[in-house]
């Protein structure tokens, strides 16, 4: 396993980072706990978590885990989902910011978190409001670093110059959605983030198991027993493109889930894909990504299975033209 710079920070992280969203909810403690292991075999010291995963149990059974060497460690972790009957216990606003950082710092037993993400952009909360609560959690010693997830460039953007401004902890890291079938992040996110100097962890690498190839046949998953997944890949033309893809793995005798992981990682923007799995079967070929050797002859080949999305101006003309 390489290690890689997270963004500005001057930390090393490993170019694959563990997800543990399954933990205490598809994947029970022993089995999270086997993962776990795995993982940390393999030179994983990059761990990413949530309040929401599993209502909190997923801190929990990582707080667990880590007990005994948690300094070799950098855990993120996200807050803005509802937490609780208290209508302000969401959000992104500094009353909330400040109690769900505690409430995670208990959860997983430390002190503070290398990394709090926004989890997503609240549209409730003035943007100033939500950095002065990341600064604030930064002062008190219980975060290193700010991080946004889900946010569009443009908020971020805003994010970072009101920071600068004030003299602000800066953002550090991004998490965006990003795969073969989820190109969106390459038309502003992607540029903004390498423009800032911003660490990048994109989520679903493999697409929640689409690229795995596995729903083009009678197996089951997040796709089918989840609406909100169910949902953000149920579009056709998504289905084709897995299907393109995984015939074009089988003939170059690639496996699927490492080889997306794997083009999601060879993006230059791109630090470190973070990788989900509920068993140690599936982790082992998210593992194998870095096998893969992903030269830029091959990562354009796989994009081309795929559909580009257009450029922010929308001329797609002048590519046409230059292509000619
Ligand atoms: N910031 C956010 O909003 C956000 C959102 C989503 C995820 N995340 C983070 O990103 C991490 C990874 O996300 P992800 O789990 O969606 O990543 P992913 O790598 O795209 O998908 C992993 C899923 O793919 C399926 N899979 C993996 N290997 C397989 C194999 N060999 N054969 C068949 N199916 C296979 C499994 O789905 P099944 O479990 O259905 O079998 C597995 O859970 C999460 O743990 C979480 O930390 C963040």
């Amino acid at each position: 396993m390489k290690t890689k710079l997270l963004g500005r920070t001057g930390i090393s992280v490993s170019q694959l980072c563990f997800g543990t969203m399954s933990f205490g909810g598809d994947a029970d403690e022993a089995t999270s706990a086997a993962m776990y292991k795995n993982v940390r075999d393999a030179g994983i010291n990059f761990l990413d978590t949530a309040d929401e995963y599993s209502k909190g149990k997923s801190e929990e059974i990582l707080g667990r885990l880590i007990k005994g060497h948690r300094d070799e460690l950098v855990i993120a972790t996200k807050c803005n989902s509802q937490q609780g009957p208290d209508v302000n216990a969401r959000g992104t606003s500094r009353r909330h910011v400040v109690r769900a950082v505690d409430a995670s710092l208990k959860r997983l037993g430390t002190d503070r978190l290398d990394i709090l993400f926004l989890h997503r952009y609240d549209a409730l909360t003035p943007i100033d409001e939500s950095m002065r609560a990341l600064e604030d959690v930064v002062r008190a010693g219980k975060v290193i670093y700010p991080a946004v997830s889900n946010w569009s460039a443009w908020q971020t953007q805003r994010g970072l110059d009101i920071q600068e401004r004030s003299n602000w902890a800066r953002l550090q890291v991004i998490q965006p959605m990003y795969s073969l079938v989820k190109r969106q992040a390459e038309v502003e996110i992607l540029p903004m983030a390498e423009a800032n100097g911003i660490g990048v962890i994109p989520y679903s690498p493999a697409a929640a198991g689409l690229l795995s190839g596995k729903y083009l046949g009678q197996a089951t998953g997040r796709l089918k027993t989840n609406k909100m997944y169910e949902a953000r890949y149920s579009d056709a033309w998504m289905f084709e493109v897995a299907e393109e893809y995984v015939a074009f793995c089988k003939e170059r005798g690639l496996h699927p889930v490492s080889t997306a992981i794997a083009w999601v990682g060879a993006h230059p923007a791109v630090t470190a894909p973070i990788i989900g799995a509920r068993n140690t079967d599936q982790l082992k070929d998210s593992l194998n990504a870095t096998k893969i050797d992903m030269t830029p002859s091959l990562r354009a080949e796989i994009a081309d299975l795929s559909r580009t999305p257009p450029p922010a101006t929308d001329r797609l003309e002048e590519q046409k033209v230059a292509r000619a």
